[in-house]
């Protein structure tokens, strides 16, 4: 079954939508309340515990098998608060339909008032699309429609959606979208689910639940937001509050990634800078306006040769930007950050600095910038030039391609992905 944002009409209408001056008619504010530091987690508990009759303090806890150790480092302030919990920890990568369900009739038995999710991107959204399917059995995923006078009616059961992150990237605690897979199809496909009672009313930024994350992750987690960051800003969706936060997202993530990849927990500092600005990354970007076509050819090519999302997604920055640059200069704002100057230089010349310069930071985190330089899969030209139609008509059909700042087609997204295989410089 096609989604919403799969039908002609929603394609055609999106673009006039995305217009800055249209917006003004329709530009929202959606953001969780955001308990950051060593005292989050026992100000939260006393919120509960005021908020909740002690009869009725039944917490869900949703993790995957990894995430489920960080059940006890909440234990004791659920304790305090006399609050019952159940841990449920069957959430797999990428959201599968099936454990949805799954969660859900967990929560029909144990009528839970609060669920708490702890862990990364798929824990979030699982939890996410659990609060939809308990409260709204009838409810079809598939069409689910983003603002304007489309409520869901949520929170009739469940009091407080509370998310925890363990990594810093995903952002999905402050994002009003949800990204499951739709196990129906073959290959199976990514599908977004935007709302924004999807949003998570609590989130509580611990840098203690980031301590020991992998350099992967750091690095890929990192990445990802910085994507959202720079995606976001070069699009025709944003309004001052995100490009302000999306700006200072950006100069946080430059300083402080590389600081965090390389030192792990033995820099906590740069640990927690990157928490918050992971979080901004999502709430500029996922969680109120648009990432940019960059995750729409991440999201596709991810799902096809199964790479890292943030892998997938800052590989595809630089060409997002560039084929937007043809109608935009917005990218010039971001020039200063990077260190580069505009003066005495044509404008392709600043471009190809600017892209040059952003390929080099991606770089230094040991992240790819084209197709043949990932290690791990390692992808053979044969194989990728094999799937480019299908990794143009997923791109196509993806929600973020909705939102592109210039017109797109699958003959140019075919085209972005034969010069992502080598790095070649977008000229179109
Ligand atoms: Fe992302």
């Amino acid at each position: 079954m096609p989604t919403w944002y799969e039908s002609q009409v929603i394609k055609d209408l999106m673009p006039i939508l995305g217009a800055r001056a249209v917006r003004g008619i329709e530009t929202n504010f959606f953001l969780s309340r955001i308990y950051t530091g060593k005292s989050a987690l026992l100000k939260v508990a006393r919120y509960l515990e005021a908020g909740i009759n002690k009869e009725k303090r039944r917490a869900l806890i949703i993790t995957d098998s990894f995430t489920k150790k960080f059940v006890k480092n909440i234990e004791e302030y659920l304790k305090l608060i006399d609050m019952n919990y159940k841990v449920w920890s069957g959430v797999l990568p990428e959201v599968p339909f099936p454990t949805i369900d799954e969660g859900a009739k967990v929560c029909e038995e144990y009528n839970p008032k609060i669920l708490i999710a702890i862990g990364g991107g798929s824990v979030m959204d699982t939890a996410k699309m659990i609060l939809v399917k308990y409260e709204k059995p009838e409810q079809n995923l598939f069409m689910i429609l983003p603002s304007i006078g489309a409520a869901l009616g949520l929170r009739k059961k469940i009091k407080y959606l509370i998310a925890i992150p363990t990594t810093a990237g995903t952002g999905s605690e402050v994002a009003t979208a949800a990204l499951i897979t739709d196990t129906s199809r073959d290959p199976p496909k990514k599908i977004e689910v935007v709302h924004e009672e999807l949003l998570a009313d609590i989130t509580i930024l611990d840098p203690e639940f980031i301590k020991d994350l992998p350099p992967f992750l750091t690095m890929a987690t990192g990445l990802d937001a910085l994507a959202h960051a720079m995606g976001s800003f070069t699009t025709n969706w944003g309004n001052p509050y995100f490009d302000a936060t999306n700006k200072a997202t950006i100069q946080e993530i430059i300083k402080y990634l590389p600081r965090s990849y390389k030192y792990g927990g033995r820099d906590m500092e740069a640990r927690s800078h990157m928490q918050v600005a992971s979080t901004l990354a999502a709430f500029g970007s996922y969680g109120n306006q648009a990432p940019g076509i960059n995750h729409a050819l991440g999201h596709s090519f991810g799902k096809i040769f199964s790479i890292h999302h943030g892998i997938a997604v800052s590989l595809f920055l630089s060409y997002g930007i560039t084929f937007k640059a043809k109608v935009t200069e917005r990218w010039m704002q971001l020039c200063p950050i990077f260190g580069l100057t505009l003066e005495n230089k044509s404008r392709d010349e600043s471009l190809k600095e600017f892209i040059h310069s952003l390929k080099n930071f991606i770089h230094s985190v040991d992240g790819p910038t084209c197709v043949k330089d990932i290690k791990e899969p390692k992808i053979s030209k044969e194989e990728y030039f094999g799937k480019i139609d299908k990794l143009a008509d997923y791109a196509m059909n993806d929600a973020v391609t909705l939102t592109s700042y210039r017109p797109i087609n699958e003959e140019l997204y075919r085209k972005i992905f034969e010069y992502a295989w080598d790095g070649e410089f977008i000229d179109f």
